[in-house]
């Protein structure tokens, strides 16, 4: 694909090749993505994966024009979604369209994501009557930790029949993707199969439209804690804490910087 997809490409993708997906929050990052992605999250988990935050109840709208607008700088091919931070939206539908509309101003993102399934459905509607593409966002949603009482599997027995009704509930308002998080499989394939739009898995199910992961997660930079659904693809902090040990002792030892690293008192040739 040469330009970046729009929302109704990707809600064209719904049952195709699964859709593939990752958080970003900076300009180099997006960079590495954006040839293997179809869209890029600004996921309000920056504020736990970069910031040091212990949930993403914190994270306020500059964070997520800043990141926003550093992903976008890296991007030239993959679609980018930006998410509502907690508080930006959950008022009222104009409280929601009002943030979005900035968020997509400031940051040239595609779509906004937002969390919540039947209590979000009217905004869902009101947001996407007014020029703003909805990703929805059901099962575990972290902004609502404190009310789910703790970060544990969503729609398991009974709970089932109302993540259902949730996910019906964001589709019919017009969202053109939904997020799973952390549902049993089982469930996650019957949402799949009953939605006309694509679902993307996040601790669901391999029968999802699409996958997103955490990019810190999945190159093994953020280390705090790793969720089951996550899959680890590289070391990266344990690489670069060694490259630092290293970088440490060679300054101790005076063996860093070499002689190639230094510079001399007259140029030689072209070099400087
Ligand atoms: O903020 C985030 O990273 C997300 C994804 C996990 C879907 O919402
Ligand atoms: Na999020």
């Amino acid at each position: 694909r040469k330009t970046a997809p729009m929302p109704d490409d990707i809600r064209a993708m719904k049952g195709g090749t699964p859709i593939v997906s990752l958080t970003a929050y900076t300009t180099p990052m997006a960079q590495m993505m954006d040839a293997h992605c179809d869209f890029v999250l600004v996921g309000d988990s920056v504020g736990m994966v970069l910031h040091g935050l212990t949930s993403t109840l914190g994270v306020t709208m500059e964070m997520m024009i800043l990141h926003g607008q550093a992903v976008r700088r890296g991007l030239s091919r993959a679609m980018m979604v930006v998410d509502m931070p907690f508080g930006s939206y959950e008022e009222s539908p104009a409280q929601a369209f009002r943030n979005a509309a900035r968020l997509m101003a400031e940051t040239g993102a595609g779509a906004v994501k937002l969390e919540g399934g039947q209590a979000m459905a009217e905004t869902i509607a009101f947001l996407t009557a007014r020029g703003v593409p909805v990703m929805a966002h059901v099962g575990l949603t972290p902004q609502a930790i404190n009310t789910l009482g703790g970060y544990k599997v969503q729609g398991r027995g009974a709970a089932a029949e109302t993540l259902l009704a949730d996910a019906r509930a964001v589709a019919g308002a017009g969202a053109f993707a939904v997020v799973l998080e952390k549902i049993p499989e089982t469930l996650s394939d019957r949402i799949t199969a009953e939605l006309a739009i694509p679902t993307i898995g996040i601790g669901a199910s391999a029968g999802c439209d699409g996958q997103i992961l955490v990019v810190d997660d999945m190159l093994g930079l953020f280390t705090a804690f790793k969720p089951k659904f996550v899959k680890r693809y590289a070391s990266l902090g344990t690489d670069g804490e060694a490259a630092i040990a290293d970088y440490a002792r060679e300054v101790r030892a005076r063996s860093f910087p070499g002689p190639e690293h230094v510079f001399g008192d007259t140029a030689p040739g072209a070099a400087r």
